[in-house]
């Protein structure tokens, strides 16, 4: 393994797409990366920078564990498994809410436990124990907006980017819990051995924010 090089994890998808970009344009790009195959490492020995293609929920336990130098995580992975990384910069991108939903007319009844499915239960649990409530959690892994409409849940905590899942199924929001947005991570302990780069990949990247306001 070639120590003195950059490896970063980007998310595979659309917001993949949008931050390798953002990477190409703070000093780190990678041109192979926009050939159309299967590949998932690409590498610019000139720039001495290798990416991988990570599922996104997988991200941050590649740089949790050393795999990764940097990568890419939406706020939403960080607050549900809380991993041991330095979150560097908000790259203002992939922007959502988590957020309660329900059935337009739902009303809670305060006198039994609420019903909640979600990706996210440690977020779920920490804001209803924050609210006082008790609920019982229904751990989910995608189109979590079934449950209420098939009467598995009461609720939903969930992403909403455009609202457009939540209208199609007849669903409202009824609390909005946290902002999300994409955030640039570092292994803690190469946040110290390869300070240079990551400095200089920060750098590249607040220039970029700011050009953009
Ligand atoms: C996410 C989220 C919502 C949807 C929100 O799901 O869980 O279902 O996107 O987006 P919208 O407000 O723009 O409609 P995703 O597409 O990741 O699929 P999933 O159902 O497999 O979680």
């Amino acid at each position: 393994m070639k120590s003195d090089w950059l490896n970063i994890a980007l998310p595979k998808g659309r917001l993949g797409d949008i931050v390798y970009d953002m990477f190409a344009k703070a000093g780190f790009p990678c041109p192979s990366i926009l050939d159309k195959n299967r590949k998932l490492i690409f590498e610019n020995e000139e720039v001495m920078v290798r990416y991988f293609w990570v599922k996104p929920s997988d991200v941050a336990i590649y740089v949790e564990r050393g795999a990764a130098d940097i990568g890419v995580v939406g706020k939403d992975v960080l607050l549900e498994y809380t991993p041991d990384v330095y979150e560097l910069l908000d790259l203002g991108v992939g922007k959502c809410r988590m957020c309660v939903a329900g059935e337009a007319g739902f009303r809670d009844n305060l006198d039994r436990t609420l019903r909640v499915a979600t990706k996210f239960p440690h977020v779920a649990s920490k804001y209803f124990s924050s609210q006082s409530r008790d609920i019982d959690i229904i751990k989910l892994n995608g189109s979590i907006e079934l449950a209420p409409i098939l009467d598995l849940s009461d609720v939903i905590v969930d992403l909403v980017e455009t609202g457009t899942t939540l209208k199609e199924n007849n669903l409202v929001v009824t609390e909005a819990i946290v902002d999300i947005s994409a955030r640039l991570i570092s292994n803690k302990a190469t946040f110290k051995f390869k300070n240079e780069q990551i400095e200089r990949l920060c750098d590249g990247m607040k220039e970029l924010l700011t050009e953009e306001k």
